[in-house]
C-alpha cells in the first residue's frame, strides 16, 4: 500500500542525486522525440537499411527526388487504394503530399503501383520494386504484394530530415513464413480501439499479417457476446488489487472495465484488413475463464461464487463440461465467426489445471458419458467438438500447445508457447505449427538488466535472443517443415497498465521478430540488424510509436572502495554500441572519450555517458554521481536474489497511488529474499531497510507448494539478515510491524550486534507467511559506527 509514491520517487532522486546506478525510481517513459539532437544527415545507406531486411537488393546509380506534387500512378481499384495509403502515411510521416493520378500515362519521376498477373509465381505477398533517377514502379500480382512494395517505399523515404528523396535501387522481396504474428491481451489491462490501431499500423509497417486478439481470460471478457450480455457486464469489469481498486475521492471499489463491441470489432478488423493484416480471436477455454464464469455460474465447476479476477497466475476455474456449456462456446464463436474473415479461430487451452474437474462427481460422469478416460481426454472431446464447430463454419482452429496432451483433430493448428517441442511434436505428427515460445518471443519478459525497465517478468529477453530465434527446429525432417507456418511474438499485460510500457516491450524488439519472420535465414545477420537498427529508430519517431530506450542507453554498475576513497565503475550498452562519457558534468558527444575499460574515479564523482551510432547518440545520456554516502545504499534493483528464491524473480509496481505513477520492486514470490553481494561490511553498526508492502496477488496452481517461508518468530514476524548468505550466521533481526506508515513504507533499522566485517554477502529476508500481502525491499543502506 503506498499513498505517495510521488514524495517518494522526488525524496529518493533528491537523495541520491542523479544515481542511477543506485537509485530505485527507474522510468519506463522514453524520452519524446524532441529530447534527442536532431540527427545530421545520416550516411548514404542508411535510407537502404531496411527492417525487415529484403529478400534481395541492389543499389542502384542516382535519386529520385520526393516531394510536394511528386506523382502516385496506379491504374486499378486495389492499386489505387495502396497508393492513397501510401500517399497518407507518407504525409503523416514526413510530411510530404503526392499526387495522385491515373495510370494512363507515365508521368516522368512518378511512383507507380502496377497490378501485374505475370508476378502471381512469386506469390501474393511478395512484389518488385525498382526506384531510378527516372521515377519508381512496385509491381505485384496481387495488392498484399503492392501493400507490402509501399511499405519499404515508405521506409526508403522515411529516414534525414534533411532532404526527401529515394536512393536508386531494385528489391525483388518475398516472406519466408505465412504467418508473422503479434498477440494483444486487453484482458489482464485493456487497450482502446485507437490503440489497437496504433498496434496494427505498427504491424503494418514490419511487414507482420496476423493479430492474435486474445479477447478473453480470468481478469476480464472483453468482447461483446449479445446473446449472453453478462459476460462483458460482469466479465468485463474487475476490482484492482488493494489502493488501485479503491476511489481516492469517495473511497468505494473503482472497478477497472473495458470490452469491445461488435460494431468496433467490425471497425478493427476492417481497419487491419485494409492493411493485409489478419485478425484471430481467441476465447480461451477450458481454463483462463473465471470471468465468464463470474458472469454466468451455471458455466463453472465450482460451487463458489467468482468474480472477475484482480489476481495474476493460475487459476482452478475451468468451465465444465455439460452440453449445455459446449452449445454455450459454440453460441459464443458462432456470433463472433461473421466478424472475423480470417482462416482461423484460436479456443486457447492453455494451463487448464483439472483439480475441479478431478473433484466433480458430474464431470467424472460426463467423462463416462463421452467415453474419456483422463480429464485431458475429457478437454480433447471439447476441443474436437469446437473443431467440428469450426470447420462446419469453414474455420480452421488453432490452440496453445497443450490441446497436443490429448487426442487431437489433424486439422488443428498448434501455437507452441513451452518451448518449442509440444511445435516439433505436432509438426511430426501433421500438424500445422505457430512457434511462439515464452523464452524466446514472449514480449512481457524484460529486455535489458537496466534498473529502469518497468515492470514485467524480468528473466530477460534480449533483442539478439528475439532476432536469433529459429521456428524451424533443426531436428524436424525435410518432409514435415512445410508444417511450420511462421512465428509470433505476445505480450501479455498483467504487469503492463500504460501504452508508453506496452509501447517500451514491443519496440524495438517486434522489428527482430518480424526480420525472423519475413528475411530468408541466409540473409540474417544480427550485426548488419544493429546497423540498420538507428535508421529504424529514427522512422519510429517519424511513425509516433514509441520504444524503449534501455537498450539504447548506458548503465553502470560502480564497485566502491571506501578505504580509498573510489569507486570503479563499468559502463556497459546493452547492444554492444560504442559508449562515450564525460566525467565534468558536460554533455557526451561521439568525440568524448570511448569507454573502453573499467575506470577508477575520485569520490566523489560524476559520470555522464551515451551510446552512439554513426556519430549521433541513440538515446539521451545517463547523469551518474557517487560520493561516500551513495555508495552505502542499494535499492532492490541492485540487490541480487538469494540463490533460492530464483523461481519466479518478478519486477512489480505498488498497487497505489490509484492514479499516477507508482513504485516498482524487483522480488521473488516463492522466497522473498534478497542478497547484497560482497558489501563491504567493515565498520557496519547498522543496517536500514526501506520496506513497502504490495498485495499477494498470484495463483500458483500446482507451484504452490514450492513458497517457502521462514517461520516468524513473533506476531508480525521479523526481517532477518544474514552475513556470509542466508546459510550464514544470523547477525541482525528486527520485528516487522502491522502495516506501514501513511507514505506506504516502514524504515526498520537492524543493529549489528558485532560487525562481521570485510566483504560477505549481506541476505535480507522477511520470515511469516504474510499474505494477503507481501513485504518488499525498497531501498538497504549500511549505517558506519
Ligand atoms: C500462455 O502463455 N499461457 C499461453
Amino acid at each position: 500500500m503506498n499513498r505517495s509514491t510521488l514524495l517518494h520517487h522526488a525524496r529518493l532522486l533528491a537523495a541520491a542525486g542523479l544515481l542511477a546506478a543506485l537509485a530505485a525510481c527507474g522510468s519506463d517513459r522514453q524520452a519524446p522525440p524532441a529530447a534527442l539532437p536532431s540527427a545530421a544527415a545520416p550516411k548514404h545507406d542508411s535510407r537502404l537499411a531496411l527492417v525487415p531486411a529484403p529478400a534481395s537488393m541492389t543499389p542502384g546509380e542516382g535519386r529520385l527526388a520526393l516531394g510536394n506534387g511528386t506523382t502516385v500512378l496506379a491504374g486499378d481499384e486495389a492499386a489505387r487504394a495502396v497508393a492513397g495509403q501510401f500517399a497518407a502515411l507518407l504525409e503523416r510521416g514526413r510530411g510530404i503530399r503526392l499526387r495522385i493520378g491515373d495510370d494512363k500515362q507515365g508521368a516522368q519521376g512518378a511512383i507507380r503501383f502496377v497490378l501485374d498477373p505475370a508476378r502471381a509465381d512469386a506469390g501474393r505477398e511478395a512484389y518488385l520494386l525498382e526506384v531510378t533517377p527516372a521515377g519508381a514502379t512496385v509491381r505485384a500480382a496481387d495488392a498484399t504484394g503492392l501493400f507490402h512494395g509501399a511499405m519499404t517505399l515508405l521506409q526508403l523515404a522515411t529516414i534525414d530530415a534533411a532532404g526527401a528523396w529515394l536512393p536508386a535501387v531494385r528489391i525483388e522481396d518475398a516472406p519466408r513464413f505465412s504467418w508473422r504474428g503479434f498477440m494483444m491481451d486487453p484482458a489482464r489491462h485493456f487497450w482502446s480501439v485507437d490503440q489497437v490501431k496504433q498496434v496494427i499500423d505498427a504491424m503494418a509497417l514490419h511487414k507482420l499479417n496476423v493479430l492474435h486478439w486474445h479477447l478473453t481470460d480470468d481478469q476480464g471478457w472483453r468482447v461483446e457476446i449479445r446473446k449472453y450480455p453478462k459476460l462483458t457486464e460482469v466479465g468485463g469489469c474487475r476490482i484492482p488489487a488493494g489502493d488501485g481498486g479503491i476511489d481516492p475521492v469517495s473511497g468505494q471499489p473503482r472497478p477497472y472495465c473495458g470490452y469491445y463491441t461488435q460494431d468496433q470489432v467490425r471497425e478493427i478488423v476492417a481497419y487491419a484488413a485494409a492493411r493485409h493484416i489478419t485478425v484471430v480471436p481467441e476465447i480461451n477455454q477450458p481454463g483462463h475463464a473465471t470471468a465468464a464464469i463470474a458472469a454466468y455460474p451455471e458455466l463453472g465447476s465450482t460451487s463458489t461464487p467468482l468474480q472477475p479476477s484482480s489476481e495474476w497466475g493460475v487459476f482452478p476455474n475451468l468451465f465444465n463440461t455439460e452440453e449445455s456449456t459446449i452449445a454455450f462456446l459454440e453460441d459464443v464463436i458462432g456470433e463472433l465467426v461473421p466478424l472475423f474473415p480470417g482462416t482461423y479461430f484460436h479456443i486457447g487451452g492453455d494451463e487448464a489445471v483439472k483439480d475441479q474437474w478431478e473433484a466433480s462427481p458430474r464431470v467424472q460422469a460426463r467423462m463416462r458419458e463421452v467415453g474419456a478416460k483422463t480429464e485431458m481426454e475429457m478437454q480433447s472431446h471439447i476441443v474436437a467438438r469446437l473443431e467440428k464447430f469450426l470447420a462446419a463454419h469453414g474455420k480452421r482452429l488453432v490452440g496453445w500447445d497443450e490441446i497436443l496432451e490429448g487426442p487431437l483433430p489433424p486439422e488443428a493448428t498448434v501455437m507452441s508457447w513451452r518451448g518449442t517441442e509440444g511445435g516439433l511434436k505436432a509438426a511430426r505428427e501433421g500438424h500445422d505449427v505457430v512457434m511462439s515460445p515464452s523464452g524466446d518471443l514472449y514480449l512481457d519478459y524484460l529486455q535489458t538488466e537496466s534498473p529502469y525497465e518497468p515492470p514485467g517478468r524480468p528473466a530477460t529477453i534480449t533483442l539478439r535472443q528475439v532476432y536469433d530465434f529459429e521456428p524451424v527446429p533443426a531436428e524436424l525432417e525435410e518432409d514435415r517443415r512445410h508444417h511450420i507456418l511462421g512465428l509470433q511474438a505476445n505480450l501479455w499485460t498483467e504487469h503492463t497498465r500504460t501504452w508508453e510500457r506496452f509501447e517500451h516491450h514491443v519496440f524495438p524488439r517486434l522489428a527482430a521478430m518480424a526480420e525472423t519472420g519475413w528475411t530468408p535465414a541466409a540473409r540474417k545477420d544480427y550485426d548488419d540488424f544493429l546497423r540498420r537498427l538507428p535508421a529504424q529508430l529514427e522512422r519510429y519517431r517519424a511513425w509516433g510509436i514509441g520504444y524503449a530506450l534501455t537498450p539504447f542507453q548506458v548503465d553502470a554498475v560502480a564497485v566502491d572502495d571506501r578505504k580509498a576513497g573510489t569507486v570503479e565503475v563499468a559502463l556497459d550498452n546493452p547492444l554492444g554500441y560504442a559508449v562515450h562519457y564525460t566525467t565534468d558534468g558536460s554533455e557526451p558527444s561521439a568525440s568524448s572519450p570511448a569507454y573502453k575499460a573499467p575506470l577508477t574515479l575520485t569520490l566523489p564523482a560524476r559520470l555522464r555517458a551515451a551510446a552512439f551510432a554513426d556519430g549521433q547518440p541513440l538515446a539521451p545520456a545517463r547523469d551518474y554521481a557517487w560520493d561516500a554516502a551513495s555508495l552505502l545504499t542499494r535499492s532492490d534493483e541492485q540487490l541480487g536474489i538469494c540463490p533460492d528464491a530464483g523461481r519466479l524473480l518478478l519486477r512489480l509496481e505498488d498497487d497505489g497511488p490509484a492514479d499516477g505513477e507508482r513504485a516498482i520492486f524487483n522480488t521473488t514470490i516463492f522466497y522473498p529474499c534478497w542478497q547484497w553481494n560482497a558489501a563491504e561490511l567493515d565498520g557496519v553498526a547498522a543496517v536500514k531497510v526501506r520496506a513497502g508492502r504490495i498485495p499477494y496477488y498470484f495463483q500458483l496452481a500446482h507451484d504452490e507448494p514450492h513458497r517457502t517461508f521462514e517461520p516468524a518468530r513473533s506476531a508480525h514476524g521479523e526481517l532477518d539478515i544474514h552475513a556470509g548468505g542466508c546459510n550464514g550466521q544470523r547477525v541482525a533481526s528486527v520485528p516487522l510491524p502491522a502495516t506501514t506508515g501513511e507514505d506506504g513504507f516502514v524504515e526498520l533499522e537492524a543493529p549489528l550486534a558485532e560487525s562481521p566485517g570485510g566483504r560477505q554477502d549481506l541476505c535480507l529476508r522477511f520470515t511469516g507467511d504474510t499474505r494477503p500481502q507481501m513485504w518488499v525491499i525498497d531501498r538497504v543502506t549500511l549505517q558506519l559506527r
